[in-house]
């Protein structure tokens, strides 16, 4: 099929290349220039693994283009996939404006594709306002068009992964030419047959994803209640590690065997810092909203939201306990990016920490393996570092982050002689707390006990 992408952020490279790679013909197209010229060049402007491989092939097979004049691009296509951003409004909505502008240029182009799929996270009903906007503005044109939801269920640093071998996807139509023409978009993911670029090997062997047809009002209300229930699972396992610091028992045993049981799962129990990224924080305030404006009381979610927000609050408390006074204090930072495996850094929890602690008159250091250029352009007088080691320089404490695999691995003797004092704050729960104990450290964690107090008098003092 031949499929315009509009919208050139993590969804729409992603989803464009990777469309282009099972077989279709993608231009993908972006209102940024510099941001054209540069994926017209050859350059990807951000990191994704396996990304920048998978959109040099499909260039180099002819499969995928860019071109940055938006009417250009949607001229002749079977389908539009619109990807751009639904950022959060001071209200807590999502702003749609870009959907609408987007509708616009697909109503007013005679021979813009008449399947328009919604991708980008939108509130339930979205897709009832696009039809109306498409049709008011092709009212000239005689435009008739087509709108399905098909939400992403990508996570940033395994993207090209989740899209080529999903579990599940989610087709929201209203008539039965869309969905036939989404399952013939979908097929080749369908069967599992593509030449996988992610195993080079040959991929091993997965169960092919299903395909679930709903209304386009069930589809966008899948997509918000997905992101919300994960955003309530961390935020669940937050509060286990608040009691289980309280009473000396370990948050990662008790989230381990509550997630064996099937009706639970283990997956997103990991305590911490807390959530972030450019979707988790947005789509549950904007889930909030929606309820709000539609009479229903979810406060539940208010709640996930508000102990999301105390993580950072604590474990700052966590740090004054450990140093006392955090004015004029040497605090060296390993990772910024909102999780491993990405450069993203918005509404990452590091970053509202580096600057509560700064606020506290605290002088920072920093590290990160990939997110060092947009921190940039971020935060103001912090110290960037090349490495782990020269982040912990004359450290008073080592805070970790961000939970990527290098700092797993460091040669912990180094750091600890080269730090003012041996002392580990470990916002992710990545290290073992009797080695680094063993190694000299002082260190202490989220929601797991001092070796030392464990089964004694259940007070924890981590
Ligand atoms: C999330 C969803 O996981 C995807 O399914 C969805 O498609 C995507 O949003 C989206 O709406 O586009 P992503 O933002 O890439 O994906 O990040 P997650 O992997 O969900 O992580 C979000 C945050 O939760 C990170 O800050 C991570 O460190 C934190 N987290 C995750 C925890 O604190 N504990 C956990 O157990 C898991």
């Amino acid at each position: 099929m031949k499929i315009s992408v509009i919208g050139c952020g993590y969804v729409g490279l992603v989803t464009g290349s990777c469309l282009a790679e099972i077989g279709h013909e993608v231009v993908c197209t972006d209102n940024d220039a510099a941001k054209m010229q540069m994926l017209e060049s050859g350059k990807v402007p951000i990191f994704e693994p396996g990304l920048d491989a998978v959109i040099e092939k499909t260039r180099r097979d002819g499969r995928l283009s860019f071109n940055p004049d938006p009417g250009r691009a949607i001229e002749g296509s079977d389908a539009s996939f619109i990807c751009v951003g639904t950022p959060p409004l001071p209200s807590g909505d999502a702003d749609l404006s870009a959907i609408d502008s987007v509708a616009k240029l697909i109503g007013t182009n005679q021979r813009g594709p008449r399947l328009i799929v919604e991708k980008s996270t939108v509130p339930a009903r979205t897709g009832q306002q696009l039809k109306r906007a498409l049709s008011r503005y092709g009212r000239k044109t005689n435009g008739h068009f087509r709108v399905a939801s098909n939400p992403e269920f990508l996570r940033e640093g395994t993207a090209v992964e989740d899209f080529l071998h999903p579990d599940r996807i989610v087709v929201g139509v209203d008539d039965d030419t869309s969905e036939k023409q989404m399952r013939e978009v979908y097929q080749p993911i369908l069967d599992q047959k593509f030449n996988c670029p992610v195993h080079a090997a040959g991929c091993p062997p997965v169960t092919p994803p299903e395909f679930l047809v709903t209304t386009i009002n069930s589809a966008e209300l899948i997509k918000h209640a997905s992101n919300s229930f994960l955003a309530l699972k961390i935020s669940y396992a937050n509060m286990v590690a608040d009691l289980a610091e309280r009473l000396g028992a370990d948050v990662d045993e008790v989230m381990h065997a509550v997630g064996k049981d099937p009706r639970i799962g283990p997956s997103f129990f990991r305590a911490g810092l807390g959530f972030g990224g450019f979707c988790l924080p947005k789509d549950l305030q904007a889930f909030v909203r929606l309820a709000e404006r539609t009479g229903v009381d979810f406060s539940l979610l208010k709640e996930v939201e508000r102990i999301n927000k105390q993580r950072i609050d604590h474990f700052v408390e966590k740090l004054r306990r450990a140093l006392w006074v955090l004015r004029d204090k040497q605090i060296g930072v390993l990772g910024l990016a909102f999780k491993a495996n990405t450069d993203d850094i918005r509404f990452a929890p590091a970053v509202e920490l580096v600057q509560r602690l700064q606020a506290e008159g605290a002088h920072v250091r920093l590290y990160d393996p990939e997110a060092l250029e947009r921190a940039k352009s971020t935060l103001k007088n912090v110290q960037f570092c090349e490495n782990a080691y020269d982040t912990a320089q004359d450290a008073d404490v080592l805070v970790i982050a961000t939970e990527w695999d290098e700092f797993r691995t460091l040669e912990w003797e180094r750091l600890r002689d080269l730090m003012a004092h041996p002392l580990i704050l470990d916002g992710r729960n990545l290290l073992q707390p009797a080695q680094m104990r063993a190694l000299g450290f002082e260190y202490h964690s989220m929601g797991r006990p001092d070796p030392g107090s464990r089964g004694t008098d259940g007070r924890s003092t981590n």
